[in-house]
């Protein structure tokens, strides 16, 4: 197992070649199969921070290390199935395209399919599932390849309350599991992060910088129990009260 970070931002900035900067005077670091969250107001670099984790954008100072060979899986808001495929290739794609025999790539989807609850879908097509099922099978193709780090960019934004709240429990019970590897999770929904996450990490209005790191200490109960706690509603308060602040200045600043 991995004993060192396998996610160490040091005073990173960003700034994209339009001029804009995303993130400035970012250190961080993850600890190896630890589930962190990503809070901020609406613009503030979040997706920028995952895609750089990614390896789809390049810091512009400091410097950004992660873990030799790790392999990064992302979850979007919207599931990016590909359309003309089933839901069992949907899920093998990643398996596929890392040169799996297909028979196993085969039996690998139907795994991923029945843990997650589609076992009668895997020959299904995306139009025909629900935006909640969509979800799990794009959840199900990032962790599929059994990725040592997975990123989720707001992935139940577009769902209904009470999907979401299900789909949460899946990822509790999916990071119990240990499939998760080390998980960085966006979300504006500031319970959520409190659910999926031991640690939430709040970033300022853009460019993004951190302005808070906390690490609740919420007792390993059922999800509903959590969320009454008063532990829960006192880390709650404290992390809205930070963003508040954000994003009324920004506010401020938009209307000057
Ligand atoms: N490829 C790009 N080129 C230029 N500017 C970009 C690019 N991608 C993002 N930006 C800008 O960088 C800033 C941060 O964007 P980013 O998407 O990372 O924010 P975010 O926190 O994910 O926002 P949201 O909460 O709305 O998803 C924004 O001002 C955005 O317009
Ligand atoms: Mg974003």
């Amino acid at each position: 197992m991995q004993s060192t970070s396998p996610i160490v931002f040091e005073r990173v900035g960003l700034t994209y070649p339009t001029g804009v900067t995303a993130l400035t005077d970012i250190t961080l670091s993850i600890a190896p199969r630890s589930a962190v969250a990503l809070v901020g107001p609406s613009g503030c670099g979040k997706t920028t921070l995952m895609r750089t984790i990614a390896g789809l954008e390049q810091v512009s100072t400091g410097t950004l290390t992660v873990a030799a060979g790790a392999t990064r899986a992302m979850v979007f808001q919207s599931g990016l199935l590909f359309p003309w495929m089933s839901v069992a290739d949907n899920i093998s794609y990643g398996l596929m395209a890392r040169g799996m025999p297909a028979l196993q790539c085969r039996d690998r989807a139907r795994q991923w399919a029945e843990r997650m609850g589609l076992q009668r879908f895997v020959d299904a097509y995306p139009h025909q599932l629900s935006g909640g099922m969509q979800q799990r099978v794009g959840i199900a193709r990032a962790l599929a390849i059994e990725p040592d780090i997975v990123l989720f960019d707001e992935p139940f934004a577009a769902l209904d309350a009470q999907t979401r709240l299900l789909m949460q429990e899946l990822v509790c019970d999916l990071q119990r599991q240990g499939v998760c590897g080390t998980m960085v999770f966006v979300t504006h929904a500031i319970d959520e992060a409190l659910i999926v996450a031991d640690r939430i990490i709040v970033m300022s209005a853009r460019p993004g910088r951190i302005i808070a790191d906390v690490t609740p200490q919420l007792p390993d109960v059922p999800i509903a129990q959590k969320r009454a706690l008063p532990a829960f509603t006192q880390a709650f308060a404290d992390i809205w009260a930070q963003i508040r602040s954000e994003v009324e200045l920004q506010m401020h600043e938009e209307v000057r």
